[in-house]
């Protein structure tokens, strides 16, 4: 007898979900973006600039129903438009899929660390993350049910598990926002369990982005050497850890952490003499 539900390509299906990206016209959210219009999602990506927007939906509508909204997730007006047109692009189906993934990011010396950078950083990658959140609360219960909840993933980073150093330049908020955002995660995945909702993060390592393209490119040799894989992460790897938290196979996972960089953030590296056990 075949049991249905471990049926393979439906146990991961995104198939007739709705999303919305946040920071979705570059870097990790594009890809998440296309990975899930490429299962069957409707998909809306939302970020500051309008030519990036139009840009990226011009290209991810090649993989199915795309739309785009120029928005500031750190601007209260902003959210509310962007409430009000998820509202009108999905209406009665609701919002099944939310990914938090628009972040901001400073690096400086102590001395020199601006009070209104570390702000800056703070209130983007978590204040506006918990406000966005708490204002599509009625769109995501809409398409929350009991056996396929609604899904909420908050991109954080292996820098809010570890201190980072291959950069060479400090990330002080950087770093507490993540390690913050994580535990919202948390906190929120209490909350919300009972209403159907599902809350996990997803802490990636270094991925080549617009955020990372001067890291990479100066100290690539260095992450490589930091990651136990020796490399940097590739798309689909994050797309992969996406799916599952957003599908049927992860309908029962809330509340964690899962850190996808190659288990850098648990190691110091290869070392030379491990080549030779
Ligand atoms: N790439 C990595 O290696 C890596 C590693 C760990 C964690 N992450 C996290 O992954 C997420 C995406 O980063 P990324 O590397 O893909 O960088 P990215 O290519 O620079 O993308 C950031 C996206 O967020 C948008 N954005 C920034 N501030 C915004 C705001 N206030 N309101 C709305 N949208 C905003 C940007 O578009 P606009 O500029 O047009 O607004 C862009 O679409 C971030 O949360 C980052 O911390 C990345």
């Amino acid at each position: 007898m075949t049991d249905m539900s471990l049926e393979i390509p439906a146990l991961f299906s995104v198939q007739g979900k709705t999303a919305l990206v946040t920071g979705g016209s570059s870097g990790l959210g594009l890809i998440m973006a296309e990975a899930l219009l490429r299962g069957g999602a409707s998909v809306v990506i939302a970020s500051r600039k309008q030519s990036r927007c139009d840009e990226a939906k011009n290209n991810l509508s090649e993989f199915g129903e795309c739309h785009a909204f120029a928005a500031d997730m750190t601007l209260p007006e902003d959210r509310q438009a962007l409430c009000a047109y998820v509202d009108e692009i999905f209406g009665s189906r609701g919002l099944s899929i939310l990914v938090n993934n628009a972040g901001a990011n400073w690096g400086a010396q102590i001395a020199d660390y601006p009070d209104d950078a570390f702000a800056k950083v703070m209130n983007t990658n978590v204040n506006a993350v918990f406000s966005l959140t708490r204002d599509l609360l009625p769109s995501l219960r809409r398409a929350a049910i009991a056996p396929d909840p609604a899904r909420i993933v908050n991109i954080g980073s292996m820098d809010g598990l570890h201190v980072p150093i291959v950069q060479r330049v400090p990330t002080f908020a950087y770093s507490a926002s993540k390690a913050a955002l994580h535990h919202l995660t948390r906190s929120l995945a209490v909350d919300l369990g009972s209403q159907h909702i599902t809350v996990n993060a997803i802490a990636p390592g270094f991925f080549q982005s617009r955020m990372t393209d001067y890291v990479l490119k100066e100290f690539g040799a260095d992450i490589a050497a930091d990651s136990p894989m020796g490399r940097a992460g590739e798309p689909q790897e994050i797309a992969g850890a996406l799916l599952y938290l957003v599908s049927r196979a992860g309908a029962y996972t809330t509340g964690i952490v899962l850190p996808v960089d190659g288990g850098t953030h648990i190691s110091k590296g290869r070392r030379e003499w491990m080549q030779d056990v």
